[in-house]
Order: structure tokens, then sequence, then C-alpha cells
């Protein structure tokens, strides 16, 4: 059996974590890579005056995972800068916060190399290589520079652009030729994976056959969509836990009769947090009797502080809560309970569970797992509404939530009244469907939807959509 080599710029993640503390793609493959003989390589978070290559083995959890230190220079303009002060931005549909300078661009190149030279040794004629996200798009081709003669999958995690968005990259051809190194390129939807095939065909002058793979010159990719799930049996099984309950009674007894709405995301600009606050207050403003009936808990752990715009979000948000809250709140009520810090997947389950609406509303957003996750810890015999953006790439296959447009505050203010208004029976029937697209497209199948079209396992699973 080959080893399978997973390659992501952040590689562990602390362990209990959800989705919604530390983003998606770190819960995914604590998960995933539990199977696989293999190694996971990347950053190890830790800066170096200088960079050696010099690799950091661990092995947890049957998993071995080989880290590397870079200089402050290289994370300044490789992660702060190139991936998410240019790429994040643009890909998230942001273009007026975008920032094109080519000093990020030199950074990006450079680490990816410095990347390839490091793990290139790790490998061996039979491994296939699995590289994650955007921070690491040329690494396959930069590995096939090297001699690398192995099967190579790429998955971007977040959304891709659509063309005439992407054009607005100095060099985004040459970006996204280097995809072309790569025998799979996934994405999470169809609407991402069409982007990327438009750009191709139209910018690239590639071709496409039907069943998804794209010729250029002498390459060829397949690029296929195959959507992220959650480890649904173990979240089934943290909403349950002594935690869990514990945390769910502290809810219940705080909520004093009132209805939670529960928010859980970083805090970043593509959640859309400051449209959800402005949509929750046209809620209070134009339903005056249902004000003390419900409060707002969001949960936003602070994210990529060091870049500005990151910075200024979180002025905006506490300014806007603030607003609301010396506007609205009454001496025993405060509409929107503001939290900066992440909590543990056990905690995060209980909150799920208690709260009587889920409000993802990115205003875009590759997959988002809080959504998944707020499902599975839910009560069957009496379970919440999930209100989730139509931007959202989980709307593709969550179609039994109530959808919304997050840039409209009306929109949002009818969901939360449509769900809190709604009777028992749909809430069950609601959910049922949604549960069952959670417990049978889960993390696992993920895997393999990706990994058997890039092993020539046969055919991938078809995403049912
Ligand atoms: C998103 C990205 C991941 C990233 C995560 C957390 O989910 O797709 O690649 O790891 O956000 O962001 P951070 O910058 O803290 O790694």
């Amino acid at each position: 059996m080959s080893r399978l080599i997973v390659i992501s710029n952040r590689v562990s993640a602390p362990k209990g974590q959800s989705a919604g503390a530390q983003g998606g793609l770190a819960v995914a493959f604590q998960a995933a890579l539990r199977e696989y003989r293999g190694i996971w390589f990347g950053w190890s978070g830790e800066l170096t005056d200088e960079f050696t290559g010099q690799i950091h083995f661990q092995r947890e959890q049957g998993v071995t995972t080989a880290t590397v230190d870079l200089e402050e220079q290289d994370v300044e303009e490789y992660y702060n800068g190139y991936a998410n002060r240019t790429l994040w931005p643009l890909f998230h549909y942001r273009i007026d916060l975008a920032e094109f300078e080519r000093g990020f661009e030199d950074g990006y190149q450079r680490v990816n190399e410095r990347f390839a030279d490091t793990v290139r040794p790790l490998i061996e004629p039979d491994d296939v290589v699995w590289v994650q996200d955007y921070h690491m798009i040329p690494l396959g081709h930069e590995l096939r520079e090297r001699g690398c003669k192995n099967r190579m999958g790429f998955f971007l995690h977040i959304p891709w652009p659509p063309r005439r968005l992407l054009s607005s990259l100095p060099n985004a051809a040459h970006l996204v030729k280097t995809l072309l190194a790569y025998d799979v390129v996934g994405f999470h939807t169809k609407e991402w994976l069409e982007a990327f095939q438009d750009y191709a065909v139209q910018d690239l002058g590639a071709t496409l056959e039907e069943d998804g793979t794209i010729h250029l010159g002498d390459r060829s990719v397949r690029a296929v969509a195959c959507p992220i799930g959650i480890d649904t049996k173990e979240f089934v099984e943290a909403a349950q836990s002594p935690t869990a309950r514990l945390t769910y009674r502290r809810m219940r007894d705080s909520a004093d009769g009132r209805d939670l709405i529960v928010g859980v995301d970083r805090l970043d600009y593509s959640k859309g947090l400051e449209e959800r606050f402005l949509g929750y207050e046209r809620f209070l403003v134009d339903h005056p009797e249902q004000r003390k009936e419900v409060f707002l808990l969001q949960i936003a752990p602070p994210s990529r502080g060091d870049v500005e715009s990151y910075q200024r979000i979180r002025v905006q948000l506490e300014r806007i809560s603030g607003r609301i809250n010396g506007a609205y709140a009454d001496i025993d009520w405060v509409p929107i309970r503001y939290v900066n810090q992440g909590f543990p997947r056990h905690v995060l389950a209980g909150i799920y569970r208690a709260a009587r609406i889920g409000l993802v509303t990115p205003l875009r957003d590759g997959m988002n797992l809080v959504a998944k996750e707020y499902v599975a810890a839910q009560d069957p015999e009496d379970p919440g509404v999930l209100i989730l953006s139509k931007f959202a790439g989980a709307s593709e296959q969550m179609h039994e939530a109530v959808l919304v447009n997050p840039y409209s505050a009306e929109e949002m203010s009818d969901a939360i009244v449509q769900a809190l208004a709604m009777p028992k029976e749909e809430r069950i029937r609601r959910w049922r469907a949604l549960m069952d697209g959670v417990e049978k497209q889960d993390v696992l199948w993920w895997r393999r939807c990706f990994t058997h079209t890039l092993m020539g396992e046969g055919q991938a699973l078809e995403a049912e959509t």
C-alpha cells in the first residue's frame, strides 16, 4: 500500500478543538490521517533566524508529523503577505482588500521552494502526495522540478473566484498553470470547480473533457468536486459527553427561558459578522415584541492578527456590538454576547445543542464546517434550525437549511422570525434531511472521494448535490 504524504501550511492543531475555533482543515485531518500510514508535513508555526530546512519529527496517535521553522521575512511575505493579504481576500471576492506586492509573490515562491527542497527527500517512489490549500499552490510544480514522479493531488479549501476576478491577480496565469503539475485538483463545490475550469479554458486555452480532465500542452489534470465533511460520529458523541451536557445546562440556565441564537466563526471579514450583527439588529428593530425573548451568542476567536484588515474588522465588530447592546439592552437583558475566544469542541457541541438557531452567514466560504457541526450536535427530538448563507459552499448540499442572502439585513431578520416560529414537525423534518447528508458525506467520505481519484482506485464517489 502506498503511503500518503499530506502537505499543508498548518500541521498540528490543538486536540479537541472545533472547526469554528481553528478552521475546518486541521480538524478534518486529525480524523482523516488516523487511518493512514504516512507523513504530515508543513510549517511548525515557529520562527528561526536562518532557514536550515531542519525537520522536527513527531509521532502522535499513529500520525507522523514533520515540520520546519521559517524565517520572519518568510512568514511576513508568504503567510501574512501573499497567502492572507493577496490570495485570501481575492479568492473570497474581496478585491478591495487584496494587496498586490511583488515582495509577497517572491516570498510565496521562495517558501514553496524551501518546502519542496525539505520534503523531497522524505518522498519515496510509491508515495502519494496530497497538498492542501492556497498557501501551497506551486508546491507540486516545484516537486516535479525536483524529479518527483509520484501521484500528486491538490485540494483547495477556499472558494475559487470567477475568471474576471482572478484576472486581476498579477501573474494569475502562471499561478494557475502550476496547478497542472498535479494529477488531480479538488474543490468543495461544483461552483468553484466550474470557475476553475472556466479560467483554464477561457484564459489559458486549455481543453476540457467530460470527466473533468483538463489538457494544456503536454499536461493533463483531473479536476473534481468533493465536499468536505466532519467526523460526524465523533461530534455526535461529543455533543452527548459530560462536558457538553454541563455546558448545555449552563447555557440553558443563563438563557433564562430565552431562545439562544449562536454564531461561531474565526474573526474573519469573510464570515460576514458585521452583516450578521446588522441583520440581527434589523430583527430587534422590526420585532420589538420579540426582543427580550432571544439573545445572540457570537463566539469569534481572533485570527491572523498581524494583518491590518483583520485588526480593522475586529475594531468594527466591537463598535457595532457595543452600539447595539447600548441601544437595546435592558437592566436584565443584553442582545449580543460577543466572545473573543475559542472553546474546546465538547464545550461548543453543548452550546450548539442548546441553541434554537445556528446562524452561519459568511459572505463567501469554501465550505463551512460549523454548519455541519451545528446539525450534528442537535437533539433529534427537538432540533434547532440552521440559518445558512447561500454563499457558503455548504449550501450546495444543505438545501433544508433556511438559506439567506447575508448581505440583506431584512432577509436575515425574516429568517430569524421564520426559525423562531417554525413548528417542531418542520424542524425535525428539515434536521433529519440535513443530518442524513452530514452522516453520509462525512470526513471519511471526503477523503475517499478525493484519494480514490488520486490513487486510481476506481471511480470517485459522485458528490450528491
Ligand atoms: C481556513 C483555511 C485553512 C486555515 C484556516 C485557519 O479554513 O482554509 O487553510 O488553516 O482557515 O487559518 P490560519 O491562517 O489560522 O491557518
